[in-house]
């Protein structure tokens, strides 16, 4: 698969992501019992695996890995506190949701500013 292909794959996915977040966390705030429609509860995962899948694939095609280059390592911590932050504002029986949600919402904002800009930092330093 050719490189602009791939990146345009993983950026839908991105998008697709960030939307299904917001969908599940409004309507949890609302009350609403999202976990009964199936496709809420599979299709993040499905998204989310194309979404790391292309990620991975991404690096491979630039030669440059999380671990060796600094903005992909930011990128990966961010993805795990991301992941861990969305996951406590999702809970049923979530204390503080408002507080992970803001905070989960801050990590993904973080991401999209390290992708867009190559730098740990968005290029300030
Ligand atoms: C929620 C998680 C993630 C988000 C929101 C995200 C976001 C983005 C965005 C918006 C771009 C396009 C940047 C541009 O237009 O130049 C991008 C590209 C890219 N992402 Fe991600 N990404 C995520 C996870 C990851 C992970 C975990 C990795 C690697 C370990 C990764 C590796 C890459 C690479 C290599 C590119 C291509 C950069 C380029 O061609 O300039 N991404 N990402």
């Amino acid at each position: 698969m050719g490189y602009a292909i791939l990146k345009q794959l993983h950026i839908t996915c991105v998008v697709i992501s960030i939307s299904l977040f917001l969908l599940r966390a409004a309507l949890q705030f609302l009350g609403l019992p999202w976990r009964q429609r199936m496709t809420l509860r599979i299709a993040p995962h499905v998204v989310d695996t194309v979404l790391l899948g292309s990620a991975l694939w991404l690096t491979f095609s630039l030669h440059q890995y999380p671990f060796v280059n600094g903005w992909l390592t930011a990128k990966v911590i961010a993805l795990i506190a991301y992941i861990l932050f969305a996951r406590e504002a999702l809970k049923e029986d979530a204390r503080h949701r408002l507080v992970f949600f803001l905070v989960a919402l801050a990590s993904v904002t973080y991401i999209v500013g390290v992708a867009l800009s190559h730098s740990p930092s968005w290029g300030a330093l």
